[in-house]
């Protein structure tokens, strides 16, 4: 089976999953968008309201920001891939619980596989925590590692972890916003490696 088919078997699967209460509450589930052959993988959090009512993820204002940054380093939301850890809304946008990060990340795993991607960026440290901890990487404070580059080794070569801020949190920080094009940036030029 190609990718293709792979993958959208694994979105209808998310679509009708059941595995945590989230399921109960939600409008739809996001399973992610963009290609899939991307190179890099954008990893958030979990939907919120309007990724719920639209079933993409980052459509609302941290969506804009993302799009703002993506945009700055000449990549379109089609040549790259975004999804979250946590394919359900949790109510009132709460964090995602320890449980339903456990039900949820095994589809994320799965799309890692899939689409082979060059780089992870994690957005926000939730996102960031789990996928350091699945390549056995110590984790630190976001303001700490956020920019740096970790090499995981997989069974289908060397991908590298770049974290950084999630964009809900450049919203009302100035120099969030700095850090993150700054992050972008280094990005931006990681990609170029890998043309
Ligand atoms: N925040 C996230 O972490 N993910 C989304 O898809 C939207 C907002
Ligand atoms: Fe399934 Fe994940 Fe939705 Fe929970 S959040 S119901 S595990 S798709």
């Amino acid at each position: 089976m190609g990718k293709e088919e792979l993958m959208r078997k694994l979105e209808e699967k998310i679509k009708n999953c059941r595995k945590c209460p989230l399921w109960e509450l939600r409008t739809n589930a996001v399973p992610g968008s963009g290609s899939y052959d991307a190179k890099v993988m954008f990893v958030g959090e979990a939907p919120g309201y309007w990724e719920d009512q639209k079933g993409l993820p980052f459509v609302g204002r941290a969506g804009k920001v993302l799009d703002e940054l993506l945009r700055e380093i000449g990549l379109s939301r089609d040549e790259v891939y975004i999804t979250n850890i946590v394919k359900c809304r949790p109510p009132e946008n709460r964090d995602p619980t320890e449980e339903e990060i456990k039900a949820c990340s095994p589809y994320l795993d799965r799309q890692i596989d899939i689409i082979r991607p060059k780089v992870i960026v994690p957005l926000g440290r939730h996102s960031m925590r789990y996928i350091l901890e699945k390549f056995g990487f110590p984790v630190e404070p976001i303001s700490k590692i956020h920019g740096e580059t970790f090499e995981a080794h997989t069974l289908f070569g060397r991908i590298v972890i770049m974290p950084s801020y999630h964009p809900a949190a450049a919203l009302y920080r100035p120099q969030i916003k700095e850090e993150l094009r700054r992050d972008f940036k280094k990005l931006g030029e990681l990609l170029k490696g890998f043309s």
